[in-house]
């Protein structure tokens, strides 16, 4: 790889948000689309409900809004949702123009619904809907001549001047060096955080280096506190973060224990399709009080033609560990699954730094609020990587480019205390999740706060004295990221949508958004 590579744009992530990016921008514009892993690799292949539009007459652009609204327990931005909703029948279609055959029953969408959706608006390709999207976008980006693709390439920093951000250093994890990646404009696409939980839905690339990398930077971070927990992950003792899709409970799963008993009526009038915090807190409160593993989802009744059609990823894979969904209900438990927060940016994704973008669950757009509405994720990814490329597209670029340091690795070596990654890795992970789960206190908040800060102090020190590695990279952008969320659960003195504080059950009759920024 030469000393500083040099583009228009530089992209970092290649799920759907950044995928779409580099899609629409421009093809005079030279752009880089970085992976830190297998291109493929991310949150977006594994979705698998799929993407929330309306395109019935029986649905209204309102109803989806008020919908995405009460999900997010009032803390949503009118604007910004009402922007997402309206755009969602045009991402629909370029989608489409991608080649991604969304499924269809007599010639039109079959259309399903999930929590908190008052009408059937769910686009989807039976259950594998992120895994078609992202080979279709991928085959398109292929074959663009514009966009050059560096796949197990991590970024570790961004690079800042005086105009704001000029790319970022991208360790090569093949050959261990670091580059510096040069643009005039430079697009976050890096997703979660949920890999920050001992427990999640998430793949292994969730690990919050975006939002980190940002806030280093002097980036707004905004609303990490909420932290959504996914309702149904398989339980099995060999299943590394399975999701059994919230659509099973749109077809008609239901919620039961072991010996059969329903309980969702008992927390809310929707059962099963009331909004995922609810339905999160409720598996999660008969969990604690009844010491229990898991309770059930039980779609057996739907027979194995049906659900071979609709759900043939999910029904393969519990028959992987001996469990045939046709005939017995599924073990589930709750898991982290997705960063309602993160890098505050506007309708153009333009962050608070000149020439910064950030696009997809990284960014915080406003439109989820409290608690993300199932779906609406795939969505404010393509409908904000649209109109971050389209402003890009609409601005006027140097033709030079500035010059920077070559990184400096002259006072590390290498190290020989791995373990020390691993274990902290591991303790940030189980702190998250006993201390900064579902249901918090001040005492436990408290207790992460102060043991994140002495691991924090640790890796840092870590960081100062050894060779770069993509593990610790990773670890310094989770503790960073950690923290965060624990900063904003502290500042947040109420209970609303995802975050729920023992010591605060109220919600407020104030509407706040926290900001964490650098000190
Ligand atoms: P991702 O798809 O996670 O991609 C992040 C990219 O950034 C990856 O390429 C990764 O390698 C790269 N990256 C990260 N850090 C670095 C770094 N330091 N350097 C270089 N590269 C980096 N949402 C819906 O709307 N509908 C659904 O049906 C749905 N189902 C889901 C099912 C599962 C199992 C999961 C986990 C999530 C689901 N979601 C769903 C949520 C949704 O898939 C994600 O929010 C969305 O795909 C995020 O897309 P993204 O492009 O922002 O990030
Ligand atoms: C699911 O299929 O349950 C995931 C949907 C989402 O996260 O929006």
């Amino acid at each position: 790889m030469p000393i500083q590579l040099k583009f228009d744009v530089l992209i970092i992530g290649t799920g759907s948000a950044g995928l779409v990016s580099a899609l629409q921008l421009s093809e005079d514009l030279s752009v880089a689309l970085i992976s830190k892993d297998k291109i493929l690799e991310g949150s977006s292949y594994y979705a698998q409900g799929g993407i929330s539009a309306v395109l019935t007459n029986d649905d209204n652009f309102d109803k989806h809004i008020e919908d995405t609204l009460a999900s997010g327990a009032g803390l949503g931005d009118r604007e910004a949702v009402r922007f997402m909703v309206e755009n969602a029948p045009d991402a629909i279609a370029s989608l489409e123009e991608s080649g991604v055959r969304f499924t269809k029953q007599e010639k039109k969408y079959h259309l399903t619904t999930e929590g908190g959706h008052s009408e059937r608006r769910v686009v989807h390709v039976a259950d594998k809907t992120g895994q078609h999207i992202q080979l279709n976008l991928l085959e398109s980006v292929q074959n663009r001549k514009n966009i050059s693709i560096f796949e197990n390439c991590i970024a570790v920093d961004l690079l800042l001047n005086d105009n704001g951000c000029a790319g970022a250093y991208i360790l090569n994890k093949t050959n261990n060096g670091v580059e510096r990646f040069i643009s005039h404009k430079t697009v976050i696409a890096t997703g979660g955080a949920s890999k920050a939980y001992l427990y999640t839905s998430n793949p292994d690339t969730s690990t919050g280096d975006g939002i980190a990398m940002a806030y280093r930077s002097g980036c707004d971070i905004v609303n990490m506190e909420f932290t959504q927990f996914h309702p149904t992950c398989l339980f099995h003792p060999h299943a590394k973060s399975f999701l059994i899709s919230e659509s099973v409970r749109g077809e008609g799963g239901i919620l039961i224990l072991q010996n059969g008993e329903e309980f969702m009526h008992k927390y809310d009038n929707r059962k099963e399709l009331a909004p995922r915090d609810i339905v999160a807190r409720a598996i999660d409160n008969e969990m604690k009080t009844r010491g229990i593993d898991c309770v059930y989802l039980d779609i057996s009744f739907k027979g194995k033609k049906w659900l071979s059609e609709r759900f043939p990823t999910i029904l393969e894979k519990c028959s992987s560990f001996g469990i045939d969904i046709s005939q017995e209900p599924i073990p589930v438990v709750p898991a982290a699954h997705y960063t309602c927060g993160g890098i505050q940016t506007d309708r153009d994704a333009r962050t608070n730094i000149s020439n910064l973008y950030a696009v997809g669950e990284v960014a915080h757009t406003g439109v989820h609020g409290a608690n993300r509405m199932a779906s609406n994720s795939l969505l404010e990814c393509i409908v904000f990587a649209k109109s971050c490329a389209k402003h890009i597209n609409g601005q006027q670029l140097p033709k030079e480019f500035p010059v920077f340091s070559s990184w400096d690795a002259s006072r590390v070596s290498p190290s020989k205390e791995k373990v020390v990654v691993l274990h902290l890795w591991d303790e940030i992970r189980r702190i998250m999740w006993n201390f900064v789960g579902i249901v918090r206190s001040n005492k436990r908040l408290k207790y992460a706060k102060h043991r994140l800060h002495q691991i924090n102090l640790e890796v840092d020190s870590y960081y100062r004295t050894y060779l770069v590695t993509s593990d610790l990279i990773e670890l310094r952008n989770l503790v960073k990221t950690a923290q965060i969320i624990v900063n904003s659960a502290i500042s947040r003195t109420e209970s609303r949508g995802l975050h729920f504080n023992e010591d605060f059950k109220q919600q407020s009759s104030k509407i706040i958004n926290t900001t964490i920024k650098k000190t």
